[in-house]
């Protein structure tokens, strides 16, 4: 069959972490429409089993679909799990998208605690170096795979309260580049996609109160702060084919804001 589409995702399984709403979600759903079946996941369960049942509904007719498998990220016996269940259900992994991420903290790194710090760098990274230790190697008897971390703009410059947050999402883009350069001879991709600010719950602090939305916009080229649909075109271009030669990259979705 010929395919018609580069971003055709037919008959290719994506893992998407943190897919119960927000970025991932619509990344989620996004990754389904272009044919993928994908694997909802987050800590509840209830919610997982609603977001793929949404999807499900929605492209009954369709290629793509949705199951649902809960786990926290930040414990690696749940990861195992996770892992495991999409093999026995879904037979592989072709994408993964490592885009569950946590912030406890808000404040100067001189008042951070060391419980916040760890919690912070086990959910923002240490995570996704297990799911990438666990799914690699059968990506690589394939040759083929496509994973996609979910950084943050955050993770290019200095913060004065969301200090290890960010240092979590800069040591995410060299995850991707080592990863990258360790599994490029197996054509595997690695990237990275660094949103600005995203109305999302994740960060309602930022957005929630229209004088602090206008004073932080005011300087954007698009004056305006993103919906999660608009960071779902670049997860289906990284996934696919169509981004075939392209690897070790990080993609800044910010309305322009960082050329600020
Ligand atoms: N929104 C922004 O402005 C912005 C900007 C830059 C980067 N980002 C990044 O974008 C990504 C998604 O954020 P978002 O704004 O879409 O957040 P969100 O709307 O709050 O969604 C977060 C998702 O992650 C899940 N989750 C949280 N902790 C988890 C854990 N320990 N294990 C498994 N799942 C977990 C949540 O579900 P449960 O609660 O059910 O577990 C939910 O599905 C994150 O990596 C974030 O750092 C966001």
């Amino acid at each position: 069959m010929i395919k018609t589409s580069l971003f055709d995702l037919s008959g290719k399984v994506a893992l998407v972490t943190g897919s119960t709403k927000g970025i991932g979600r619509s990344i989620a759903t996004e990754l389904a429409r272009h044919g993928a079946t994908v694997v909802i996941s987050s800590r509840k369960s209830e919610a997982c089993d609603a977001v793929s049942a949404s999807i499900n509904d929605e492209l009954a007719e369709h290629p793509g679909g949705a199951v649902s498998i809960p786990a926290n990220i930040s414990h690696k016996a749940e990861l195992n799990s996770l892992v495991n269940s999409t093999y026995e259900k879904l037979g592989g992994i072709d994408i993964l998208v490592c885009n569950a991420a946590v912030n406890p903290a808000y404040g100067p790194m001189s008042d951070l605690s060391d419980s916040a710090f760890e919690k912070i760098l086990t959910v923002n990274i240490m995570a996704n170096h297990w799911l990438a230790q666990l799914i690699i190697p059968q990506m690589r008897l394939k040759k083929s795979g496509s994973i996609v971390v979910i950084s943050s703009v955050g993770g290019l410059r200095g913060h004065e309260k969301l200090g290890a947050y960010c240092i979590s999402k800069a040591a995410d883009l060299q995850l991707v580049r080592n990863l990258a350069l360790e599994n490029g001879p197996y054509n595997i991709r690695v990237n990275a996609v660094s949103p600005g600010l995203i109305r999302t719950d994740f960060a309602k602090a930022l957005w929630e109160d229209p004088d602090t939305l206008a004073v932080r916009t005011e300087n954007d080229p698009l004056r305006r702060i993103g919906e999660p649909e608009e960071l779902s075109g670049i997860a289906v271009y990284l996934a696919s084919d169509a981004s075939s030669f392209t690897t070790g990259q990080n993609f800044v979705v910010d309305g322009g804001s960082t050329i600020v």
